[in-house]
């Protein structure tokens, strides 16, 4: 299909160089094609932006949320179409898709709730006759620029919270997934958007880079790489403008002993290996109690012979390839690092052939690797594929140290029935996700979502958390004279 902008209310060509989408599946396959936006259209979208602002924000918050919810049962409608899109164009599994394209749409009504929620609050003043309102109001436009891992629900997630709280938005989605930003777009639109509320610009990182600078572009927010995400951090800095940066994970599931193993090996599987790997909150490394080192591996080991890989579109895979040639060039190299530097291979790691149906596409197979110190770089290194390194533990406390190494802070599970070790890992492991008997991804629309240490940077994103970054006060001293 033929790839379109979206700026300032209108479908039309990027004036940039050709972009071409490819199905990770079989490269050969071109799903999408059409040239990139141009930091001149980025332009063009910022200033229709500020335009567009002032009637968004003042009107009814109930007006926005009617939008929100019309786009949402257009994503509910077409979840199965558009998850089939998703699978094909970033390879996590149909069902996966699917699921995305309806959490997008929960997220939509979820935000749409808020305009029933309280807009404020009322202080007594210490004078006669005063009353002090203390509001939320929208900070303006807000810049969005978002990986390719959940081309839909991470989008939802910003877009959502920016538009219901008053906002007007400029977004730069992953290259890699055109296709369902698109779609977002279109169900925005089609629910009664108004021109220039959003505008959709996919092309290069120049073209992000001159979002987050534009002058009317009054805050940011990005999910991406801690590289990218530190460096965006470091421009908004300079301009005395407000980010907020979800970055890597690596993030560690600890199982323990006393453990339902069985289900704790099953969630291990489900948090390392589904969508490739590819979550900042996948689970990258696992700490196990030495007592049980060998029964979790013999579980692993029996679990990953029915973890099926290929074709994301066909219902029986479990895992598909990952998202692009560069994708897995990083996986490739990061594992033949780790045997360097002394890890084991125990399971995968070997690239399949060319006479493989898989051969000619982004795919890897689920790899586990044995550790036996931190030492190796694969310890904290994020590698965003299906690359789960293991260690043992010999104390609850260095279960918890071995979890800690590492400058991220996104997500951990630990897996016991002992309350001792929950309370334990409620003190001591530094994250902002804490999973207990379950696996290490997940976001719930209605609760906070982020990091600490290098995997976040500002406020949290989703639940009410995101309102934080997506108003700011106003403070009114209010008297009748
Ligand atoms: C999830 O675990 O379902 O980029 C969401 C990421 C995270 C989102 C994870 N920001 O993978």
């Amino acid at each position: 299909m033929e790839l379109a902008q979206f700026i300032d209310g209108t479908w039309q060509a990027g004036d940039g160089a050709e972009i071409v989408d490819r199905s990770p599946t079989h490269p050969q396959d071109v799903l999408a094609s059409g040239p990139a936006a141009t930091v001149q259209q980025a332009d063009v979208a910022a200033k229709a932006a500020k335009l567009a602002w002032r009637s968004w924000a003042g009107a009814p918050a109930h007006e926005r949320a009617a939008i929100l919810v019309a786009a949402a049962a257009r994503l509910d409608e077409r979840a199965d179409a558009h998850g089939r899109e998703l699978a094909r164009e970033e390879g996590k599994t149909l069902a996966e898709g699917v699921g995305e394209v309806k959490r997008a749409a929960q997220i939509l009504r979820y935000y749409a709730a808020q305009a029933d929620a309280p807009a404020g609050e009322v202080f007594a003043s210490p004078r006669r006759g005063e009353r002090i309102l203390v509001e939320r109001v929208p900070v303006g436009v807000v810049g969005v620029v978002t990986p390719f891992n959940f081309p839909v629900a991470i989008p939802a997630w910003k877009i959502a919270p920016a538009l219901a709280y008053g906002n007007t938005v400029v977004w730069k989605p992953a290259s890699d997934v055109p296709i369902l930003a698109m779609r977002l777009v279109e169900a925005l639109v089609e629910g009664g958007l108004p021109r220039g509320v959003l505008s959709l610009l996919v092309g290069p990182s120049a073209i992000g880079q001159a979002i987050v600078e534009h002058p009317d572009v009054k805050a940011v927010t990005f999910t991406g790489s801690t590289g990218v995400g530190r460096a965006l951090v470091a421009a908004c800095g300079k301009l005395g403008k407000p980010i907020q940066t979800e970055m890597g994970g690596k993030n560690a599931s600890v199982v323990f002993a006393d453990a339902d193993l069985p289900a704790a090996v099953e969630q291990v599987v489900l948090g390392a290996f589904r969508s490739t790997g590819q979550k900042c909150t996948a689970t990258s490394r696992l700490v196990v109690e030495r007592a049980a080192m060998g029964d979790v591996l013999e579980l692993l080991g029996e679990r990953l012979e029915g973890w099926t890989v290929g074709d994301p579109t066909d219902p029986a895979t479990a895992m598909g390839p990952l998202v692009s040639r560069a994708g897995r060039a990083t996986v490739v190299d990061g594992v033949a690092t780790a045997v360097e530097q002394g890890a084991k291979m125990l399971l995968g790691g070997e690239p399949y052939d060319d006479d493989d149906v898989r051969g000619d596409g982004w795919f890897y197979p689920p790899t586990v690797l044995r550790l036996e110190s931190t030492e190796p770089a694969v310890w904290r290194d994020e590698l965003f594929g299906p690359v789960l390194a293991v260690l043992p533990a010999d104390s609850v406390d260095e279960a918890y140290d071995r979890a800690n190494d590492g400058e991220y802070g996104l997500s951990a599970a630990v897996f016991t029935n002992d309350l001792r070790k929950v309370t334990a890992a409620q003190e001591s492991l530094e994250v902002g996700i804490l999973h207990v008997n379950s696996e290490t991804a997940g976001a719930d629309p209605h609760v906070p979502f982020g990091g600490t240490k290098g995997s976040g940077y500002g406020p949290k994103e989703q639940g009410l958390a995101a309102r934080e970054f997506y108003t700011r006060h106003r403070t009114t001293y209010l008297k009748a004279l």
